[in-house]
């Protein structure tokens, strides 16, 4: 169901247009990407910190995205792979197969940014034929690490992906509340191997860097053989 529709009036009250730039000089942005929140959805309906982390980390690497296959887990708002769209990657987006409204304002938002990619439903350790077809060469996910409770689901659906594409990544933004053994932890128990390891921070411009706080990391993961 739309969420203009006769039926929602409180939830289209609380939708708002976030504006995002990306660019050296926040005057004058090479390009913006707008997206549509909704505080009234817990998670997938609002811009989080990691997610204008790696947005920026994407648009600092774009060639490296330009004309690669990328799929977004968790996506939410979906940020991260926008910007992979705008600068010339195959992009799908994907988040948990039972939040229609995320799925549905993902649809949206490539529709308001005038930006063509694949959305779908993709719950971690879920095996829907879907998934069968991916081979994304870089996969991201920003904020996705927060339930411990849903680590393993993720890391079996990224371990998948990363098989069924060789030579693929996973780059991902967390929050690091527990030092680095979260990480280290998980990379052994999946036999992954972490390739780079950035503080959140260090790449982003002062005009964004200001206006967040915590302890984000983020971390470039490939098979370990
Ligand atoms: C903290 S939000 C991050 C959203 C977005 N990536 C961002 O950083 O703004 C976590 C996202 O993961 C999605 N998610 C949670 N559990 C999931 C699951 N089991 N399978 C797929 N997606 C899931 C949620 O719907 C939500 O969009």
């Amino acid at each position: 169901m739309e969420d203009d529709g006769p039926d929602e009036p409180v939830q289209h009250h609380m939708t708002t247009i976030s504006q995002h730039n990306f660019g050296v000089d926040s005057d004058e942005p090479d390009f913006s990407i707008s997206i549509i929140e909704n505080m009234k959805e817990d998670y997938g309906l609002f811009v989080w910190p990691c997610s204008i982390i790696l947005a920026e980390y994407v648009w600092q690497q774009r060639l490296r995205f330009s004309g690669a296959t990328v799929v977004e887990l968790g996506a939410g708002t979906s940020l991260p792979g926008l910007v992979a769209a705008k600068v010339g990657a195959d992009v799908t987006l994907t988040d948990d197969s039972s939040r229609v409204e995320v799925l549905g304002n993902m649809r949206r938002v490539c529709d308001l940014n005038k930006l063509k990619c694949n959305v779908m439903g993709l719950t971690w350790g879920v095996w829907d034929s879907s998934i069968f077809s991916l081979q994304p060469k870089i996969i991201l996910g920003a904020d996705v690490l927060y339930e411990s409770s849903a680590f393993d689901d993720l890391f079996a659906t990224v371990t998948f992906l990363l098989q069924n594409s060789p030579g693929s990544i996973f780059i991902t933004t967390y929050h690091n509340r527990s030092g680095h053994h979260l990480i280290e932890f998980l990379m052994v128990k999946w036999g992954l191997k972490c390739m780079k390891l950035l503080d959140g921070f260090s790449f982003l411009p002062s005009y964004k860097a200001s206006v967040l706080s915590g302890n984000i990391q983020l971390v470039e993961i490939g098979l370990n053989s």
